[in-house]
């Protein structure tokens, strides 16, 4: 391997594995700060393809595609996390791949994931590796009803997912989910879920951008409030927990991690993500640098500013062709700043773009004054957390 930890100079190539919106809008930061990016995708017209330099058709386990890509780049990155760890591995034989392979070879499954976090010291809500019906009905022994059991890998905006309120539901929630084995959980009844987006660099600075707050609607992301309406310390302890999960995985690249915070005051870290965010794109309008701005840099072996926010932020997700029939009323107010993903297909359940609204600092609004912002968005608004404000 030639790996080098020297930064890539003005007009190199970052190869980006994946076609979707967090590639288009990697390349965009990319080409921002002077790079070439390189997709490979099975999508010739797809969101990332359509604003980079060049393409390689092909898929992500295609040996061929796989050699050809990376032959041609200088470094590469990832969008998503269900190419196999082993075609990674294959590309870092070529150039530095950040994250590296390791890192996802453990975030794309449950199991991995939660084994790593817990023995790194990182607070998880309690869980068991379900294999067979008898770890099951231990499972619900020993978490209690109601419980979730998870598919270990490729679940994603809450699928793969069941809800098991009744030891009677247990046998057919085991059957419906596949591949085997599975997560169970048992039911976090959070006052709010929160994430924070941290990067880290080739020489290890770790910045974590603030500590936000996430509201979900059937699974998929919703809103974001930027920062957290929750007491500061809390916000302190996710940035602290998610510097420390970067710096045991080693990270360099960007991660999201995914947290409950508890009705007691606690955190529960639920998963990881080593790639941009969804609830990281209030970043785009209300920091200096966003979280793709940073992702390129740490990937580039460039040096990190700090994560710094000069506004308050709301993102609003649009979500499938109800959202986008908003597009009209969204172009016409001065104070929605929209982001499209260049998808030719509202189809439901899909996310096509975002709207961010951008606050003074330190003056982000309660609920009202968030619906009373987001306008014709402001349907699907659920109620602030019921504890730990500040
Ligand atoms: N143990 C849990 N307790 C309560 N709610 C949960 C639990 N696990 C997941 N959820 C809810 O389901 C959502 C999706 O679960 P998650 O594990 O993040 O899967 P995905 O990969 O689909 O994002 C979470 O954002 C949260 O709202
Ligand atoms: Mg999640």
């Amino acid at each position: 391997m030639t790996h080098t930890h020297a930064a890539l100079a003005p007009n190199a190539v970052i190869g980006i594995v994946g076609g979707g919106q967090l590639g288009r809008m990697s390349a965009v930061a990319a080409s921002r700060l002077g790079f070439k990016t390189h997709i490979l995708t099975q999508d010739a017209h797809g969101p990332a393809a359509q604003v980079s330099s060049s393409v390689t058709l092909g898929a992500y386990d295609d040996p061929a595609a796989l050699d050809a890509f990376a032959k041609a780049v200088d470094v590469v990155t990832f969008e998503f996390e269900n190419i196999s760890a082993d075609a990674l591995d294959r590309l870092s034989k070529y150039c530095p791949v950040r994250p590296s392979g390791h890192i996802l070879r453990i975030s794309q499954d449950r199991l991995a994931e939660k084994t790593f976090l817990a023995s790194s010291g990182v607070p998880l809500a309690p869980w068991c590796a379900v294999t067979d019906r008898t770890t099951l009905h231990e499972a619900a022994q020993k978490l209690g009803l109601p419980l979730i059991l998870k598919t270990t890998r490729n679940g994603y905006d809450g699928k793969g997912q069941r809800r098991v309120y009744t030891e009677a539901e247990l046998d057919a929630a085991f059957e419906e989910l596949a591949p085997h084995p599975l997560v169970a959980e048992g039911m976090v009844d959070f006052a709010c879920e929160l994430s924070v987006m941290v990067v880290r660099g080739t020489d290890g600075t770790t910045r974590c951008f603030d500590t936000v707050l996430n509201h979900h609607w059937h699974g998929i992301l919703d809103l974001t409030l930027a920062p957290a309406p929750i007491a500061d310390a809390t916000a302190h302890e996710a940035g602290r927990l998610a510097a420390l999960i970067a710096e045991k995985f080693d990270l360099v690249g960007i991660m999201g991690v995914e947290m409950f915070l508890v009705r007691d005051g606690s955190l529960m870290v639920n998963e990881v993500a080593p790639r941009p965010h969804n609830s990281g794109h209030w970043t785009m309008d209300a920091c200096a640098q966003d979280q793709f701005d940073m992702h390129i840099r740490a990937v580039a072996g460039l040096p990190l500013p700090p994560a710094q926010r000069h506004s308050d932020a709301v993102m609003k997700n649009l979500v499938g062709p109800e959202d986008m029939a908003l597009w009209p009323a969204i172009l016409a107010n001065p104070g929605h700043i929209p982001h499209l993903y260049g998808k030719k297909e509202a189809r439901p359940g899909r996310k096509m773009g975002h709207v961010n609204i951008l606050f003074p600092y330190g003056s982000l609004p309660g609920e009202w004054g968030i619906q009373a912002a987001l306008g014709p968005l402001a349907t699907k608004c659920a109620a602030p957390p019921a504890t730990d404000q500040d």
